[in-house]
């Protein structure tokens, strides 16, 4: 059942395990073959209304703000409209404006965090009109928001989020995919989205396929000073994400830069005591990431790449080679080898992985 861990040694990775399932039912019933499009029918908004968006604000905490940002990439790409995600709990402090044509979206896998209610809560009291992406089916963000898509992830038990992250994506291409066929994203396009999302659930297997080797890896970098995680463009948030993950079960010190950023700064911390894990997907960017690598190389900094196909040695002491979907979603799939090396680092420590100190599923308070 899903208040077991069903043979699996914690929630964490029963839950990291329960990804394809978790996604097939995030997609059941939701794509149009015939348009090429989506069909969401939560969304409580029709083509008109939906024409006239502007931009669109996405709003969460922790996780949620941080599958947020792959969301905005996810609808600037596929509609071309503007879109931003910010941790709900600094935006409901800061008096924001809330503009008639922007469409705000609160994510929550619990449904109950007290700022990213309060962020929704503010939105509303001036008018805004927010939609949920919401696991909890009743929660209090998905009662106070005006529409918006369910994830159907099942319930997830472990602190630190990974079905629902991954589900949290997926609904955020959905709904690009829906403003985009709204917009100028061409049948063709359409489709070619429609097929990636399809095919997500068989690649999320192949990457799970090779925990051995993840595992073996997270043993060799657990014991590290620190990491430094680094991605550019699609690949940032996924480096957030990854190095949010490290630090809240393993309480190995890890940070997340933009690889573009590094010779601004943090090229200084580079030694062989911090390694870096680095996203380097099969993309435009792909020369511009393995100048990066050489970089860290001749400063005697060790590298764990996460590609689409092998990165020689020189530029990479390891490599973990993820199937290649769509661009546009590439940074879901380059998550989940992260989320097994938190997990096999932070069991490799001795960390209780399911319930890190300090920390709470969710936080209902302010
Ligand atoms: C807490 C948890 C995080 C989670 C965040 C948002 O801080 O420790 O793992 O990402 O809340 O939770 P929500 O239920 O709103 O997605």
């Amino acid at each position: 059942g899903s208040y077991d861990t069903g043979g699996y040694a914690h929630f964490l990775l029963k839950e990291i395990h329960e990804q394809p399932g978790a996604v097939e039912r995030t997609l059941s019933g939701r794509l149009n073959e015939r348009f090429a499009t989506a069909h969401l029918g939560g969304l409580n908004l029709d083509a008109r209304e939906l024409r006239e968006i502007r931009r669109v604000k996405i709003l969460g905490c922790g996780s949620a703000y941080y599958a947020g940002e792959m969301g905005a990439q996810l609808i600037e790409e596929l509609a071309r409209i503007p879109a931003h995600s910010e941790p709900a709990s600094e935006f409901r402090y800061r008096n924001p404006v809330i503009e008639a044509d922007t469409l705000y979206v609160a994510v929550s896998q619990s449904g109950e965090t007290y700022d990213t209610l309060a962020a929704v809560q503010e939105v509303k009291r001036k008018g805004g009109r927010v939609l949920g992406v919401v696991n909890t089916v009743g929660s209090a963000i998905a009662r106070e928001c005006d529409g918006g898509l369910y994830l159907h992830a099942g319930p997830e038990i472990s602190v630190a989020s990974t079905k629902a992250f991954t589900s949290t994506v997926v609904a955020f291409a959905l709904l690009a995919l829906h403003f985009g066929r709204i917009h100028d994203l061409s049948p063709a396009d359409g489709r070619r989205i429609v097929a990636g999302l399809k095919a997500l659930p068989d690649q999320i297997r192949k990457v799970l396929e090779q925990q051995q080797e993840i595992e073996a890896l997270a043993a060799e970098y657990a014991h590290s000073r620190g990491m430094m995680f680094i991605g550019r463009v699609r690949g940032y948030p996924v480096a957030r994400e990854g190095a949010q993950k490290l630090k809240e079960i393993s309480y190995v010190h890890a940070e997340a830069y933009p690889a573009s950023e590094l010779k601004h700064g943090p090229l200084a911390l580079i030694s062989p005591e911090l390694p870096t894990v680095a996203l380097v997907p099969d993309d435009e960017l792909l020369d511009k990431n393995l100048t990066a690598l050489g970089e860290i190389k001749a400063r005697e900094g060790r590298v764990l790449a996460v590609a689409h196909r092998p990165v020689e040695a020189k530029l990479a002491d390891h490599c973990l080679v993820v199937p290649k979907s769509e661009p546009e979603l590439d940074p879901l799939l380059l998550n989940i080898p992260l989320q097994l090396l938190a997990y096999h680092a932070a069991v490799a420590l001795g960390r209780d992985v399911d319930k890190p100190r300090n920390l709470a599923k969710s936080v209902t308070v302010e």
